[in-house]
């Protein structure tokens, strides 16, 4: 499904990822383990059309990555949950979930998502209405999951997942299955 081949990426003169090589098969979760620096959030960011590879390729369903936007790879079935949540913290729970299905044009699709997403984040439909800058940090995370799984992903990117969320907040042990990449 995703096959990462020599990827490179510099931010000038640092070469953050150095040839990283990968390939996570339908179905399959691959973990990516290094230490604090090790490149791993500038990999998902490059995957994501976020920052541009200097070297090597990244194929998803044989479709090059590189040089996509980043709406473009999402339009693919890619959804990125990054380091940090980066939330919108001004604007509700409701409102930021709907804004992880903005690229869906069928409503009937959209709903079954949503009832999908309060089956294993409940707390998300009691909080709808709070702004997600006031959620806890475990709630942010789960919203953060949350609105990716909003775009129906094919593929789903987490990075730094267990980041303070915790199994009896949330009911999340089934929504792997969806594809996941540290
Ligand atoms: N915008 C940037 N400009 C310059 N250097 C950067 C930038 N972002 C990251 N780096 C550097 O690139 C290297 C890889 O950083 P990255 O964030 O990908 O690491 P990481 O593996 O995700 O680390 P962590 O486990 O701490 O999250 C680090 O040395 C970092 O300082
Ligand atoms: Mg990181």
């Amino acid at each position: 499904m995703l096959e990462v081949r020599n990827l490179r990426v510099r931010y000038g003169e640092v070469e953050a990822v150095k040839g990283l090589s990968l390939q996570v098969p339908a179905g399959a979760i691959v973990s990516l383990i290094g230490a604090n620096g090790a490149g791993k959030t500038t990999s998902l960011r490059a995957l994501t059309g976020l920052i541009k590879p200097s070297g090597g390729d990244a194929r998803f369903e044989n479709m090059s990555l590189v040089g996509l936007a980043p709406h473009d790879i999402v339009r693919l079935g890619i959804a990125h949950v990054p380091e940090g949540r980066r939330l919108f913290p001004k604007m509700t729970v409701l409102e930021n979930l709907k804004m992880g299905a903005y690229l869906r044009t069928r409503k009937s699709g959209v709903a079954s998502t949503f009832a999908m997403i309060y089956e294993h984040f409940p707390i998300l439909r009691e909080r709808g209405r709070q702004l997600a800058g006031s959620l806890s940090g475990g709630e942010q995370q789960m919203l953060a999951i949350a609105r990716a799984l909003m775009t129906r992903p094919k593929l789903l990117l987490l990075d730094e997942p267990s980041m303070r969320s915790t199994r009896s907040t949330s009911r999340s042990s089934s929504w792997s299955r969806t594809r996941c990449s540290r």
